[in-house]
């Protein structure tokens, strides 16, 4: 097994302030979905298994916790076969969006969604994910182009800034390509707990007791600086 995967579900188990943190944007990611089946793209460390363990959890890396190993790009499973698909900070690791959201459209049934929860570049984030956070942030590409350098690609390699390219400034691109979805939501999220909480890091600013009196405070504030200081993207796709 990779030894990040291992690592992250050490942090992940050791951090109380995480997992509070966590669960309420895998609620909000719950209460997104069809009835019917789930399949987790990118489930990583397990997380998101654990707060939901019906869902066919997948990865491009192997691990005990997770159901199957399966490549975003090449999805192993029939058409139709999945009322949704969820994603966790996955589509900004991906060498080729394109081939994935194809794929998404394959393997979804008509009606189903595609819910994502991903990296918010707002103006206040993107100043914390370019110099506080070890994956880059390159505005200036082209969102559905293969990301590949050509060198034998990392399964954590990432550019931060592509879910906000597709689904904020490039979301009229993004729907002359995928006809075949709807984008029924994009939504900034997470103020301040996320980044107080340090995040996988050891460290955290926040008590684990005060997450949800300040998730109360955060949500009657993102209407209004969700836009401007929002470290989250939830993004919904319901395929047509
Ligand atoms: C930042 S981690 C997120 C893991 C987990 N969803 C979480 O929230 O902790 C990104 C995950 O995407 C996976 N990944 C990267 N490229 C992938 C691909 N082509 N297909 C499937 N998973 C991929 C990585 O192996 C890694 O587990």
């Amino acid at each position: 097994m990779d030894p990040r995967l291992a690592e992250h579900r050490r942090q992940w188990e050791g951090k109380p302030v995480l997992r509070a943190i966590y669960t309420d944007l895998y609620r909000r990611m719950a209460a997104r979905l069809a009835p019917g089946r789930s399949l987790e793209v990118g489930g990583g460390s397990g997380n998101l298994k654990a707060f939901a363990p019906e869902v066919v959890a997948t990865d491009f890396l192997e691990a005990p916790w997770l159901d199957a190993v399966a490549d975003a790009q090449v999805l192993p499973f029939s058409d139709a076969s999945f009322e949704n698909i969820v994603l966790f900070d996955v589509l900004h690791h991906l060498a080729r969006p394109r081939a994935f959201f194809e794929e998404a459209a394959r393997v979804l049934g008509k009606g189903g969604r595609l819910v994502m929860v991903e990296p918010a570049i707002t103006p206040l984030s993107g100043l914390f994910y370019r110099f506080l956070h070890p994956e880059p942030v390159a505005l200036c590409v082209d969102p559905l182009a293969d990301q590949e350098t050509g060198q034998a690609r990392d399964a954590f390699e990432a550019n931060q800034a592509i879910p906000t390219l597709l689904f904020g400034r490039q979301q009229g691109a993004f729907q002359q390509a995928f006809p075949q979805f709807r984008i029924s939501e994009t939504a900034f999220l997470s103020l301040f707990a996320y980044p107080l909480s340090g995040g996988f890091r050891p460290w955290s600013l926040i008590p684990a007791g005060a997450v949800q009196a300040v998730l109360r405070i955060e949500d009657g504030l993102l209407p209004l600086l969700g836009p401007l200081m929002g470290f989250r993207l939830l993004i919904v796709l319901e395929r047509l």
